[in-house]
């Protein structure tokens, strides 16, 4: 894979993606690139992070309170080089949007085969595992990209 912009979707934008774009943006901060995340839906657009996400990313040091949630646009496919999806319906949420063989190609789930599941229903706890999952799979891409 090669460096490039990165857009970190789910859902809401408001739990999974606020976290996986603070974490990519925190460890990507040399390497002049644009990262941002978007929801597929957009119940949540304009809100802050769950406070959830928040506080899990603040344990961590940190800040992403000032993000603001937008729903995913066609735009996206132009602005972005990798686009990482949390789950299968973020996946299958984003390709119905994509128009080109380019688009689609640029639509993966962020851990690879694996999920990261939807942590809204649950505790805080929830926030902590994924937190673990998505700063592991973003050292892996920004590995594979020096
Ligand atoms: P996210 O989590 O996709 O990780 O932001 C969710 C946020 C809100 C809802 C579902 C998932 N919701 O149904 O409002």
């Amino acid at each position: 894979m090669e460096k490039g912009n990165v857009l970190m979707v789910c859902l809401g934008n408001i739990c999974r993606s606020p976290i996986a774009h603070g974490v990519f943006e925190y460890y990507s901060k040399d390497l002049s690139i644009k990262v941002d995340s978007a929801g597929t839906a957009n119940y949540h657009s304009g809100n802050a992070p769950d406070p959830r996400s928040i506080k899990t990313a603040a344990n961590h040091g940190l800040d992403i309170s000032n993000q603001k949630a937008r729903q995913f646009v066609y735009s996206d496919f132009k602005n972005f080089d990798h686009i990482f999806v949390m789950d299968h319906q973020n996946f299958e949420n984003v390709l119905k949007l994509a128009k080109t063989e380019t688009d689609r190609n640029k639509v993966q789930l962020l851990l690879g085969n694996e999920e990261v599941e939807d942590p809204y229903y649950g505790g805080e706890h929830g926030f902590e595992i994924i937190y673990f999952k998505i700063e592991k799979a973003c050292k892996k891409i920004l590995e594979s990209w020096s």
